[in-house]
């Protein structure tokens, strides 16, 4: 690597608001014009872990919010949510996605949002795991209102106690199933010592451990979903969120993705809260809201 990369990487990383997509950016750059080695690759996951918790250290996100994790009884509510109203856009050109949405989440089960394409479930997601403010209504998680708190400290609140899953794993690359995880759990904040082991346990949890020297083109998409859980769940959340986690996946492999599911929570105690639209899924949750037009319209629970 030399001055050049050194110096496109650090300016994109800067530039760009979403760590994550510039990285991938520079290193799938990398990846096209060949200038790629095997030690380049640690060392550029290295540097931006390192300029990541500098950029942030000096905004001073030193909060406290590191939740006690021994709390996960089942049955409380992990998250509240009382009148929630989201608008897009200003005047004739605005979108209502949710209004006077109130629902509990049971801690250490797993609840389900349905409904068709464009009904909101997203736009609630990303309220409730902090990502995105509704325009009025409040979310209370674990009894504090996370409405209202400053960007740096929903970002801190995210990165110590809820994972997060997308339809499309969002996994990088040219790093392996491992180099994922363990990356994951720098940007994370998490101190480098015990990630190896913390990286290793949660691919393990995934049923990933064997495979995880391959990278994410090596794996199937069932097994890609799983790697990307891995990265979710290795700082050990007591909340997980997962939009469409089986949408591209067959019907086998959803089903393994439910398996690695029930048994998180069953093993952790960990609450997982996703969407779907898929029938056979909806049956092994907890419970479902079912939304439409932007209002829960029925709420059910398999027990
Ligand atoms: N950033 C955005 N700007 C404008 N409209 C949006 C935005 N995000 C979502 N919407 C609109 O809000 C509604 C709900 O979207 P979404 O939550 O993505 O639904 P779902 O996930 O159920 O498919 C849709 O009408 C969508 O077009
Ligand atoms: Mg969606």
């Amino acid at each position: 690597m030399n001055k050049v990369h050194l110096f496109i990487l650090t300016t994109s990383l800067y530039l760009n608001a979403s760590v994550y997509n510039s990285f991938a950016f520079v290193v799938n750059i990398y990846y096209l014009t060949g200038h790629y080695t095997k030690n380049d690759r640690y060392f550029l996951g290295y540097l931006t872990a390192t300029m990541i918790a500098s950029h942030e250290e000096n905004g001073g996100s030193q909060m406290s919010v590191v939740g006690d994790k021994t709390l996960r009884t089942s049955g409380e509510a992990i998250l509240k949510a009382a009148g929630i109203k989201r608008i897009f856009g200003r005047g004739n050109a605005s979108v209502n996605a949710l209004s006077d949405i109130h629902l509990t989440i049971e801690t250490g089960a797993i609840t389900a949002l349905k409904g068709r394409s464009g009904s909101g479930k997203t736009t609630l997601l990303n309220i409730l795991s902090a990502l995105d403010e509704p325009t009025e209504g409040q979310v209370f998680f674990r009894n504090r209102e996370i409405t209202g708190m400053s960007g740096k400290e929903r970002n801190a609140l995210r990165r110590k106690e809820i994972g997060l899953v997308f339809q499309s794993f969002g996994l990088v690359p040219l790093m392996s199933a491992y180099e994922n995880v363990e990356f994951g759990l720098r940007i994370a904040g998490s101190p480098v010592m015990g990630n190896r082991e913390a990286a290793e346990s949660a691919l393990e949890c995934v049923g990933m451990k064997e495979r995880m020297r391959h990278r994410p083109s090596e794996l199937s998409g069932g097994e890609q979903q799983r790697v990307a859980i891995a990265r979710a769940i290795a700082h050990e959340p007591v909340l997980l969120i997962a939009d469409e986690p089986t949408a591209e996946l067959d019907s086998r492999m959803g089903l393994q993705v439910m398996r690695v599911f029930r048994d998180l929570v069953k093993r952790t105690g960990m609450t997982i809260v996703m969407t779907t639209h898929d029938p056979g899924i909806m049956e092994l949750v907890d419970h479902v809201f079912e939304l439409e037009d932007g209002k829960i319209v029925s709420q059910t629970t398999n027990r």
